[in-house]
């Protein structure tokens, strides 16, 4: 197998370090690993596979040399740039960022749910949102089962979303001050209605990009689809409570037996023992966690879920690095 040379833009941040540390985690096969992020990071020192990467400024020039795959999460400018100026050079970018997302030519990608479409890629893989991705691996076996007509989306969203000053503000919140200011209010001890910004139509834009990233992955785009997200004081992972509505008949065992077979979930879900997926277990895994799967009784084929995942693992770098994977069975 050729060997991968692979650069990681945004290495000095939360995603960025986790890139890092899952590369290491699954020994992902590279050759030589080059790390960036803004001036004010340059010259720091980053470690994978115990060896030590000297922090280099992201520069137009940044991928004049042997890269063939880039993982991204510098935000979404960042990406705007950047990622069209590495695809020029021959580099395979994957992009964590929500800017490259919706774009017809962009393949939007959950390795457990639709790998066929890396294929078509023109240089830049898009990531998705982290709520989108943990959802999607338990819509997938479902939709090709059932056909779903119809997702309500509730999220219980962790403050590593939104990066270290969304730990900040959660921190400082619980010692009784919100010097941070991450948040239009206090998180600590409370529950926000409102995750990035609000848009025309009342939603936000997360609630958007849940709605709109969906459809793409699944590739159907009459599902019905509607969602509130929730920031919530709780530090790592993203919680779920998705309602759906079938086209076909099912017994809830047989969506039991059909989610704990299927690639990436594990099925916790033993409520006689106070078993359902928690944020606290499910921290620090590459795995969705399902639950409290029930009947729907207020409608013919309706269906209610509990879902778990580590927003910064499964969420963004696992999943990045799961399509790096892919990537290179081709080269
Ligand atoms: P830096 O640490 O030098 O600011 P997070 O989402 O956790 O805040 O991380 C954002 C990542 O994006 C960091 O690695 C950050 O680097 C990087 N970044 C921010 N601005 C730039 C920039 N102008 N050029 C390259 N990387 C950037």
């Amino acid at each position: 197998m050729k060997k991968i040379n692979i650069a990681v833009v945004g290495a000095t941040g939360m995603v960025g370090r986790t890139f890092l540390k899952v590369l290491e985690e699954r020994d992902f096969p590279y050759e030589n690993l080059y790390v960036f992020a803004s001036p004010r990071s340059a010259g720091q020192r980053v470690k994978c596979k115990d060896i030590e990467y000297t922090v280099e400024e992201l520069k137009e020039d940044s991928f004049d040399r042997d890269i063939d795959i880039a993982l991204f999460s510098a935000g979404g400018d960042i990406s705007k740039k950047y990622a069209q100026i590495a695809a020029s050079k021959g580099v395979v970018v994957v992009d964590n960022s929500s800017a490259w997302r919706m774009e017809k030519d962009v393949p939007l990608v959950v390795p457990e749910v639709n790998p066929q479409d890396i294929k078509w890629h023109k240089g830049i893989i898009a990531n998705p949102n982290c709520s989108t991705i943990q959802a999607v691996v338990a819509l997938k076996p479902l939709h090709d089962k059932y056909k779903i007509k119809r997702v309500v989306y509730s999220t219980y969203q962790a403050v590593s979303g939104s990066g270290v000053k969304g730990i900040m503000a959660l921190e400082e919140g619980l010692k009784g001050s919100d010097i941070a200011k991450t948040y239009p209010h206090p998180i600590a001890n409370n529950c926000l209605p409102h995750i990035d910004i609000f848009l025309e139509n009342g939603y936000t834009k997360e609630e958007m990009k849940m709605i709109n990233e969906t459809q793409k992955i699944l590739g159907d785009y009459d599902i019905k689809i509607t969602a509130t997200t929730v920031r919530v004081p709780v530090f790592d992972c993203h919680s779920e409570s998705v309602n759906l509505e079938f086209e076909k008949n099912f017994e809830v065992h047989e969506v039991k037996n059909l989610l704990s077979n299927s690639k990436g979930i594990v099925l916790q879900d033993d409520v006689e023992n106070n078993l359902y997926p928690l944020a606290i277990n499910a921290k620090g895994t590459d795995l969705v966690y399902i639950g409290r799967v029930r009947r729907d009784f207020s409608l013919e084929k309706g269906l209610n879920l509990w879902i778990v995942a580590d927003n910064i693992r499964k969420g963004a770098a696992t999943n990045a690095v799961q399509i790096a994977e892919e990537l290179i069975k081709d080269l």
